[in-house]
């Protein structure tokens, strides 16, 4: 047993090494540093967005030369990096090395003239790729490689996991298949820039970023862009300005509310983007959501996109998800396997509604990790502790400093299996007292409920919201109805007899909706739940099973 469970780490150790290799986890090399250490959450967007400054698109005909074009690109100047991908037709991001290349770039493209179409006189950094003959000799030989954009289907990955060779091993290959690959994360910086091209227009000193889970590690292909438009070189020029004699007639203009100023703001760009911005299509305002925002489609990189106004707490928790994700190569792997088996029993769905969110998910899978024995992941209180002085911020009363530079934390010296933390979760919230008990991850331990929502999740830095506050009481017991059956098949079910009949297993097992296989079995295991929730689940069987 001893020995079985050695190799289990050996083996978790070695996918450690595997993980490692991803887009997330870079490093910063200095010549005079002999060790590296991870860049911080802001070393990295403030890179990515530098490099998606300095990137153009190209809508390319369906057979191309790659060297062609490349030699023609490279006549405007240098040329760090490119890729191609499909997307309603074959197109290339062209990653230059200096800004100023695309600058002559789309100084010798035509603008076609305006008795043809009726244009707006915007240079965009889309561009179409029309040779007179693209295909020559050397293009038919060889064919471009396009880079996928979009993760396999489920049914592909059930078969895959089958042929993996522990429960740990097939979470790290659901999470290869999963998470967003190095192109993929380009092109969504890329989308924020062609945004933030426009909101220039309006707000010279305005950035485009992302955040979630585009930024915070636990993004799969095919998530939602979140973007927010940034005016922090704004802020910083205002309090400069406040020490002269003068005030700026913009700053004058002022509204009886913040809320009034980024509803208007985000009209503004809404509009803009829905006239003139290129490929932006079904623009929709949603301005008096909570959080106002304008919802699009960006068909040059394919992406649904959700565009705010700065908010910072939003910021600091994709940060802090973001620090999380690359303290354990464990922590992503738990993530996106408990996600995908979420999306799958329809306790997650992409529509708003009374169900459980990815992001409210993921913060019971960290808080989790914080209860092990020794913890996994440190609890926020431990990680404010590790802040100096930079990483001090207090935004709207409320402290949001941690610690930034993740090298000054000790590593876990928990061994633990994803084999066990995957059943252990499942055990763990299938008999979580959510009547009593809040879910707190400052502090790392259940707190008192402070009120009667079904499921409370504290809100690490706006301590008195619940960032669950959605969820209904039926949705919660359907979670823990199903946590208690995939527990109750991962610790009974024998994978070799399942192997030989050729079933799926261990985390295979867990990615079919159980109605399908018996629903019988499901209701023998769910003691101590009302009998309302039997009932509505077994409906809710029923209804697959027809
Ligand atoms: N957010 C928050 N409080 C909430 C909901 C969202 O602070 N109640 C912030 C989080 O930083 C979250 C981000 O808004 O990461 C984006 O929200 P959402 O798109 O719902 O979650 P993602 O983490 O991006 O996950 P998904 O892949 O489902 O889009
Ligand atoms: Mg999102």
């Amino acid at each position: 047993q001893s020995q079985k469970r050695r190799l289990n780490v050996l083996k978790s150790v070695l996918n450690l090494h595997v993980c490692v290799e991803e887009p997330w986890c870079s490093f910063v090399h200095t010549d005079a540093e002999v060790s590296t250490r991870r860049k911080t959450f802001a070393e990295v967007q403030t890179e990515r967005l530098e490099q998606a400054e300095r990137t153009i698109l190209i809508k390319c005909p369906p057979k191309i030369n790659e060297k062609k074009l490349l030699q023609y690109l490279s006549s405007h100047g240098k040329i760090n990096s490119h890729f191609f991908f499909e997307n309603r037709g074959i197109h290339a991001l062209i990653e230059f090395s200096e800004k100023n290349s695309i600058a002559s770039l789309q100084d010798v493209i035509g603008i076609p003239s305006a008795t043809e179409h009726h244009v707006v006189p915007f240079k965009s950094r889309l561009f179409i790729f029309t040779l007179k003959n693209p295909v020559g000799q050397a293009a038919a030989e060889t064919p471009i490689h396009l880079s996928p954009q979009s993760h396999i289907p489920v049914k592909d990955l059930i078969q895959k996991l089958c042929g993996a060779e522990s429960i740990s091993s097939q979470m790290y290959t659901l999470l290869n298949e999963y998470q967003l690959t190095e192109e993929n994360i380009k092109l969504r910086f890329l989308a924020c820039s062609l945004v933030r091209d426009f909101a220039r227009a309006y707000f010279p000193d305005s950035v485009v970023k992302p955040f979630g889970s585009s930024v915070n590690t636990f993004g799969k292909l095919g998530c939602d862009v979140d973007m927010f438009l940034d005016f922090h070189k704004t802020g910083k020029h205002t309090t400069k300005m406040k020490k002269g004699p003068f005030e700026m007639e913009y700053q004058m203009k002022r509204l009886p509310s913040e809320r009034l100023a980024t509803q208007k703001i985000l009209s503004v760009i809404g509009d803009c983007l829905d006239n003139f911005g290129p490929g932006c299509v079904s623009v929709q305002k949603i301005l008096n959501a909570r959080c106002p925002l304008v919802k699009f489609s960006h068909q040059p990189t394919g992406f649904q996109c959700d565009l705010s106004v700065s908010n910072s707490i939003a910021i600091k928790s994709s940060e802090l998800l973001y620090i999380y994700g690359c303290l354990d190569s464990r922590v992503r792997a738990l993530v996106f396997s408990i996600r995908c088996w979420a999306r799958i029993h329809g306790l997650t769905n992409s529509v708003p509604g009374a169900w459980i969110t990815n992001f409210s998910l993921t913060m019971m899978i960290m808080f989790f990790l914080q209860k092990r024995s020794p913890p996994i992941i440190p609890t926020l209180d431990q990680l404010r502790e590790l802040a100096d002085k930079e990483d001090q911020h207090i935004i709207g009363g409320y402290d949001c400093s941690f610690v930034s530079d993740f090298s000054k934390i000790n590593p876990t010296k928990n061994t633990e299996t994803l084999d066990v933390l995957l059943c252990d979760f499942f055990e763990y919230f299938g008999n979580f007292d959510f009547r009593k008990n809040s879910i707190n991850l400052r502090k790392g331990k259940e707190v008192n409920k402070p009120e009667s929502s079904p499921l409370y999740i504290w809100n690490p830095f706006e301590q008195d919201l619940n960032i669950s506050k959605n969820v209904n009481q039926p949705q919660l017991e359907k979670f823990v109805a199903l946590a208690r059956e995939s527990a109750w098949i991962l610790q009974k079910e024998d994978k070799t007899l399942r192997m030989v009949n050729k079933e799926p297993w261990g985390l295979a097992a867990l990615l079919i909706p159980f109605g399908k296989s018996n629903p019988n079995k499901i209701k023998n295991r769910m003691k101590g739940i009302g009998s309302e929730t039997i009932k509505s689940l077994l409906d809710s069987l029923k209804k697959l099973d027809s």
